[in-house]
């Protein structure tokens, strides 16, 4: 009888422990949920010229937000403009302007009108050994990708405050990339660059929170554009095959659940499976808004890290094989 009644209670405790855990968690998770509506909205993106930001344009004018891009060629940006009218019927604003600028960046913003969702989404990408790159290069790659977040952020975030109050909650999200989840071979200036970003978010996000300013930060893989097509020209052979293990997605693709991610006021935005587990993976002390996925975080973080150690042993192996082959040669 007492046999049974053990039996019954450690039955009972185990599932009220994990029932305990998710009202815990449902309770102090931080930043709490929020949606952010693109409908009439004011979307400003950056890079929205070419590839995923062009993507998130097309999504984001389809449904029915007013939409902003900024990049420097303003041939693309004009192209963007006519294949976006094309396909949704809908004109959007273009501003030619380098990043790296403050002030032209500040009076495109200016321009632009007050922004509800800034989706900063520019980058230049070359992966290079750091004994073979130019320093001139790591510091473009930070320039671009890097402080000229800053310069955007810094452009945007009066006016995104002072509106909030009409116009509801607004949205900062920033394209980082897996390379800036997990340091890789071949990418230290690219990777310090996508690092800093979660930097940036994170801090950012305890800063803005009382203005319903909300952060997000989207990871994306390997993306079928014309930034990567640039990049594969260049990129260590070591780099390709570390990339690999993650599958290429489609701009369109990673547009959406970026998209999916914002409007649902996720912190970290993953893009694909292996995204996710590397975002569990790395989630270290980063906000989570759902407390189901905190739950899933908290109850796999064991086996998660042991998970990470197997990938670093695989990037290592990878690297040694390389060498040999190398001193064979
Ligand atoms: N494609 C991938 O495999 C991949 C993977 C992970 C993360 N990402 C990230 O996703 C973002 C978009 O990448 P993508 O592949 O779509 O690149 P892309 O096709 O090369 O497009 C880059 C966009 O950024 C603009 N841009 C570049 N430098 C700029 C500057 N200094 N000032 C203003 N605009 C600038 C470009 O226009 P102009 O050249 O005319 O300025 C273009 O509109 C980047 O942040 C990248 O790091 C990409």
């Amino acid at each position: 009888m007492a046999i049974v009644n053990l039996f019954y209670m450690s039955l009972l405790l185990l599932l009220l422990l994990p029932l305990l855990l998710l009202f815990l968690l449902s309770i102090i998770i931080r930043p709490r949920p929020v949606q952010i509506p693109i409908k009439k909205r004011h979307v400003f993106i950056t890079g929205g010229s070419s590839g995923i930001g062009l993507a998130l344009a097309h999504q984001a004018a389809s449904e029915g937000a007013r939409i902003s891009i900024l990049s420097r060629s303003i041939d693309k940006l004009e192209e963007a403009k006519n294949a976006i009218r094309l396909s949704t019927g809908i004109d959007v604003a273009i501003f030619a302007a380098d990043v790296r600028d403050f002030e032209a960046v500040q009076r495109a913003v200016d321009e632009a009108g007050p922004i509800d969702v800034l989706i900063v989404n520019q980058g230049v990408f070359v992966a290079q050994e750091l004994e073979e790159q130019k320093l001139d290069e790591v510091r473009f790659i930070i320039d671009v990708n890097l402080m000229g977040s800053f310069n955007m952020i810094k452009a945007t975030l009066p006016g995104m405050k002072r509106s909030r109050k009409d116009r509801g909650p607004g949205s900062i999200s920033l394209m980082s990339s897996q390379a800036g989840q997990v340091g890789i071979y071949g990418y230290t200036a690219y990777s310090a660059s996508k690092f800093g970003l979660r930097g940036l978010a994170e801090a950012l996000q305890q800063e803005v929170i009382g203005d319903n300013i909300h952060v997000s930060l989207v990871f994306p893989p390997d993306t079928k554009t014309p930034g990567l097509v640039e990049e594969n020209k260049r990129k260590p052979q070591l780099t390709s095959i570390i990339a690999a293990s993650s599958s290429a997605m489609t701009a369109d693709e990673v547009a959406k659940k970026a998209l999916d991610g914002i409007k649902s006021g996720s912190f970290i935005i993953p893009c694909n499976s292996e995204g996710i587990l590397l975002s569990m993976a790395t989630a270290g002390l980063s906000p989570q808004r759902s407390y189901l996925m905190a739950f899933v975080e908290v109850v796999a973080a064991g086996i998660l890290r042991f998970a990470a150690l197997c990938f670093q042993w695989n990037l290592y192996g990878s690297i040694e094989k390389s060498r040999m082959q190398k001193n064979y040669r």
